[in-house]
């Protein structure tokens, strides 16, 4: 399988990238709110935490490792932590793969914004049983995911975007058998006219999977919302899938 997840994440494609995190500025906030209100007290570790944008605003009034691999996104999380005056926040790089954290630590652990699915079915499994392994008995693990069912629906073959210095254009399609989304972005500077694109893919899961795969770790699925303003979960309707589960079954 190709390292599209190392290429995304670093160079002229993470400068495209930073951009994105910033324009979900106003969705931030509500997704603060919501973790506010469901994260258990004591430590939390966001999981592939990219520049910052939950671990910085949550480590104001919490204890928060970041965790992620593109060294890139971490440089930039330390300069946006520390103009943000970040004293709980620790940062560290890592592969979800293999964390380099200690078992049982985490009383919270929140993987955020489609950071899951990059893997095969067997990796992915991997990423969430290194997960349950970093987590303290009873700890709270919530994923912000989108929904694959909606997704299928309304699936958009092309569209394109124009932000203030680019234009992007996308293209998507989806293998059946796999159920992987294949997605290829093209980005065209408006000034240099330079292209650089990449194409990525990550495996969708539904409710039902992510049911099976916790019954199997050890997860106790506690309650699943449709989207971080705690909307409900409509299978065909909802474009996110939010699910808090608990360590232990
Ligand atoms: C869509 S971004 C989400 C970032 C962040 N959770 C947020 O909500 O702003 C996905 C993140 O996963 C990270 N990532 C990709 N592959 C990874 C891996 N193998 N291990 C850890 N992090 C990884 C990327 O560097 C990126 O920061």
């Amino acid at each position: 399988m190709d390292k599209w997840y190392q290429d995304m994440f670093k160079g002229e494609l993470g400068k495209y990238f930073l951009t994105f995190f910033d324009w979900r500025k106003d969705w931030t906030e509500k997704e603060i709110q919501f973790l506010e209100s469901a994260l258990k007290k004591g430590l939390i570790l966001d999981h592939c935490c990219g520049v910052g944008r939950l671990s910085i605003p949550l480590s104001s009034k919490r204890q928060v490792v970041g965790m992620d691999l593109s060294k890139y996104l971490l440089v930039e999380a330390k300069k946006r932590g520390r103009e943000a005056g970040a004293e709980n926040l620790w940062l560290v790089c890592g592969d979800m793969r293999h964390l380099p954290l200690r078992p049982n630590l985490f009383d919270n652990v929140m993987n955020f914004w489609t950071s899951f699915g990059f893997f095969s079915h067997e990796e992915n499994e991997l990423v969430l049983k290194e997960i349950v392994g970093v987590l303290k008995e009873k700890g709270t693990f919530i994923i912000d995911i989108g929904n694959p069912e909606w997704r299928i629906i309304n699936f958009q073959e092309k569209h394109w975007d124009e932000r203030d210095d680019f234009y992007m254009l996308v293209e998507r399609s989806f293998n059946w058998e796999n159920k992987r989304n294949i997605t290829r972005w093209i980005f065209i500077d408006k000034k240099s006219k330079k292209i650089n694109e990449i194409t990525f893919n990550h495996r969708l899961y539904s409710l039902q999977e992510f049911k099976k795969l916790y019954k199997k770790l050890g997860l106790a699925i506690q309650e699943v919302y449709g989207s971080c303003l705690k909307e409900p979960f409509e299978q065909t309707k909802s474009n996110r899938l939010v699910i808090i589960a608990e360590k232990g079954n």
